[in-house]
């Protein structure tokens, strides 16, 4: 943890998870704009020096590998005993592994389990007693349209982010009482390093059947979301409906299947020309 430990109790703090890119740090810009004082954390140090250089207000930095169990424990002590309570909480780091499940290397898949099911978990639970003292604050949660429908080259991820979203479900019926609100995001495409690196990479074509959206477009959903308070928030809306309409239809995936991801790869060729994109990097 770096820079100065906090001060007024009157300020209201934010804690993010993912924060050096993508939807993490648009979120962050706005939290910051709108005079919350941040804590910022990530594996990348230097993504989160680029980003506290960009702020309004000097964030408190934590960095921590959410894959390694010691950086998790770590953390969530820190958000326990040492870092002030929270008014929101919002564990959005995330990854994705791509290709055949059945070839898939044992360590890889825990790894995707740890950092995007096991360490939200256990960081939500360390953030929780702050907020029941002061009885208000809320946990939002970075799921994904992948979370409703499941794409095949995905399998482990839309495990977690499926089991992410019955928890914030009956963690939004655990904590009314303690005057806790519990919400999830649910992307869809959204152009990001992770989805660069998807199209890039033998990605699902299904995330290039529409032009992506933009992390504005999440950021200004997260906004609206604090507001509101509702469990789940879907970016775009219109995703949504065909994803929980085939939800309730699986089987009929595969016979769709064929067409949409002959659809979604002319969407990935157009996407990775209108982008110019030609570095292959895991998340770079
Ligand atoms: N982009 C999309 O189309 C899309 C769609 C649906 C859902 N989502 C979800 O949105 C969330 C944010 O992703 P994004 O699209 O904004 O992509 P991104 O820019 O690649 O952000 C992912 C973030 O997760 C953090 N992260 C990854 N591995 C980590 C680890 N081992 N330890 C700590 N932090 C780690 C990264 O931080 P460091 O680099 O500092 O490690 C990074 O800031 C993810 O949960 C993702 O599943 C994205």
């Amino acid at each position: 943890m770096s820079s100065s430990s906090p001060s007024q109790s009157s300020e209201k703090y934010a804690f993010i998870t993912g924060a050096g890119s993508g939807i993490g740090a648009e979120v962050a810009k706005r939290l910051d704009r709108a005079g919350y004082s941040l804590i910022i954390s990530g594996s990348n140090p230097s993504k989160l020096n680029v980003l506290a250089e960009s702020l309004v207000s000097t964030p408190i930095i934590t960095v921590a590998d959410l894959s390694q169990q010691e950086d998790v424990e770590r953390l969530a002590k820190q958000l326990k005993n040492e870092l002030p309570a929270l008014a929101i909480a919002f564990i959005n780091a995330g990854t994705v592994e791509i290709g055949s499940f059945a070839e898939r290397n044992s360590e890889i898949i825990d790894r995707e389990i740890d950092i995007n099911l096991r360490s939200t978990l256990h960081l939500i639970q360390a953030c929780i007693p702050g907020m029941q003292q002061q009885k208000s604050g809320h946990i939002i949660a970075t799921s994904s349209i992948g979370g409703i429908f499941a794409m095949r080259g995905s399998s482990v991820y839309s495990a977690t982010k499926f089991a992410l979203r019955g928890f914030l479900s009956a963690l939004q019926q655990e904590l009314l009482p303690d005057g806790i609100k519990v919400s999830g995001i649910y992307p869809g495409a959204i152009d990001t390093p992770m989805l660069r690196y998807e199209a890039l990479n033998g990605g699902s074509p299904l995330n290039f059947l529409h032009e992506p959206k933009t992390v504005a477009d999440v950021g200004k959903s997260f906004m609206r979301t604090l507001k509101t308070g509702r469990l789940e928030t879907f970016v775009p809306y219109s995703d949504s409906i065909s994803a929980r309409l085939i939800g309730m239809v699986p089987w009929i995936i595969p016979k769709l299947l064929p067409y949409l991801e002959k659809s979604g790869e002319k969407g990935r060729r157009k996407f990775i020309a209108s982008h110019q994109l030609v570095n292959n990097d895991k998340l770079a």
